[in-house]
């Protein structure tokens, strides 16, 4: 597995030399503004392009007007998220025009298509750079060239690498993301991920381990260990190193009192996984995972390589384990070829089942993908008839599940001030639902008992025990 030699890393070392001199020669610090889209992996390689701009002396700014770089890393998983972008590409025109030395770059997903990273290149000429997923180390290099008047362009395809030793500018604690996988080897037939991150491949252990010490020396609490598909950690190793062990090995880092990761396939949770989180105290009880569609006729064209039954007895299997486990799944919505019939058997998943929340989409074409030659049955209108049903349905049993919280105590987890109200913390149950309730922003990072006083669809309300 291709791993980014020392001289390369070197070499943009001396990158981000070069650019915090001139930077350290300013009066003012330069600002940047990165906007991020798209899944938590997309948002680690933001905290490592944060990572990268602060090494090199730029500061942070949430407003673009201030900036004197402007990032957005792009995904290109559904077709509103690229729309945003293009969208947020054109309003940079007029700011560039006022502002000389603004520099504008596209990274991520969706520029790692050559047509669309073509398109933008032709489409607005005033973006300085545009780097795919696999330059992203790179980064440096690109910056230096764009500061120095030349256009960058560097989207080469790749099956991807590794690089370790990238600066990451994480938010506070106590919550930190460590990839432990990057790309995927499934190709699901909708999906355009394999394509834009290349192969699956593994970090090595000794390094998720360093870094979870390292996290937790600098006081966070929590780790979510992230890739497209935990469940294969250590298959290209060959030498039995599995998620699970490498779960095992997570939990014995002192000071680190939680452990998530996030996304598993349905095909590859294995017994020994099950049984790994139900007995490791620091796991939380709770599992995404994606069922994407509920008839098994849909999931064959989906190249999911389960059936519903399949699916359904890694359920029945997890919950015998772990009854109090929280359960949330992805859902698509009018996959070409999807019949009324086959939604049914997508709504009588969620009943079995009981998700305590769903991520729903509808169905969105990417060119490239074997789905996009795919014969549609359904209208546009039917598949958001059938999306709004979907909804409905699942709003009920959210609501159901979170009642059954009432009147009980949860140990919360303090990540920081409520988004909606100020006076109020926000926090996290162990399997991962929010809690908002009135206390002292001292608590930001301690794990405290709250009753749970009132329950929403999405959240749940309550005090802090005394
Ligand atoms: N259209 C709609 N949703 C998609 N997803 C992936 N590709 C598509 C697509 N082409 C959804 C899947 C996946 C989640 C991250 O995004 O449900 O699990
Ligand atoms: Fe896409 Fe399927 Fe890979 Fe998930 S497992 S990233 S849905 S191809």
């Amino acid at each position: 597995m291709a791993v980014i030699s020392k001289e390369e890393i070197s070499l943009q070392k001396d990158f981000i030399n070069k650019i915090y001199d001139i930077n350290s020669r300013k009066d003012i610090k330069p600002l940047a503004f990165v906007e991020t889209y798209g899944c938590a992996q997309n948002f680690n390689d933001s905290e490592k392009i944060c990572g990268m701009l602060s090494d090199m002396g730029y500061g942070f700014t949430e407003d673009k007007l201030l900036a004197d770089i402007i990032i957005y890393n792009t995904c290109a998983v559904r077709e509103n998220a690229e729309k945003r972008v293009y969208g947020n590409i054109g309003a940079i025109k007029n700011i560039k025009k006022k502002k000389e030395n603004l520099l504008l770059g596209v990274c991520g997903c969706m520029v790692q298509q050559e047509a669309i990273a073509e398109n933008v290149k032709k489409r607005y000429p005033y973006v300085d750079m545009i780097f795919g997923t696999h330059a992203l180390y790179r980064f440096p290099e690109i910056l230096y060239n764009a500061l120095n008047e030349k256009r960058v362009f560097d989207v080469e395809n790749s099956d991807g690498a590794i690089c370790e030793d990238i600066s990451c500018h994480r938010d506070a604690p106590p919550l930190a993301k460590i990839p432990i996988m990057y790309g995927c080897n499934n190709f699901c037939t909708y999906c355009i991920v394999p394509y834009v991150r290349g192969r699956e491949r593994s970090r090595k252990m000794e390094n998720i381990l360093a870094e979870v010490r390292q996290v937790a020396d600098e006081g966070y609490k929590e780790v979510m260990l992230l890739g497209q598909n935990v469940n294969s950690y250590g298959n290209d190793f060959e030498d039995g190193t599995t998620f699970a062990s490498l779960l095992k090995e997570v939990c014995k880092i002192d000071g680190i009192e939680r452990v998530r990761f996030m996304t598993s396939h349905p095909k590859d949770i294995s017994d020994e996984l099950i049984s790994v989180m139900a007995s490791e105290e620091k796991i939380c009880k709770q599992l995404h995972l994606p069922v994407q569609c509920g008839s098994s006729r849909v999931l064959k064209l989906m190249n999911r390589k389960y059936t519903k039954e399949q699916y359904l007895e890694t359920i029945q299997k997890v919950r015998e384990k772990m009854p109090e486990i929280v359960l949330t799944t992805d859902i698509i919505v009018g996959f070409p070829g999807e019949t009324n019939e086959d939604f049914e058997e997508t709504i009588d998943v969620l009943k079995k089942v009981r998700y305590d929340t769903i991520f729903s989409f509808i169905y969105s074409k990417r060119g490239g993908t074997p789905a996009a030659t795919m014969e549609d049955c359904l209208t546009d209108e039917e598949k958001h008839k059938n999306f709004d049903r979907l909804l409905e349905v699942q709003n009920q049993i959210s609501k159901e599940k979170n009642d059954e919280y009432l009147g009980k105590i949860e140990k919360i987890l303090v990540e920081g001030e409520s988004k909606t109200n100020p006076d109020t913390l926000s926090g996290r149950t162990d399997g991962g639902k929010i809690v908002n309730f009135k206390g002292d922003a001292s608590l930001i990072g301690k794990i405290i008992d709250v009753k749970i006083t009132k329950t929403q669809t999405w959240s749940l309300s309550g005090e802090m025990e005394k």
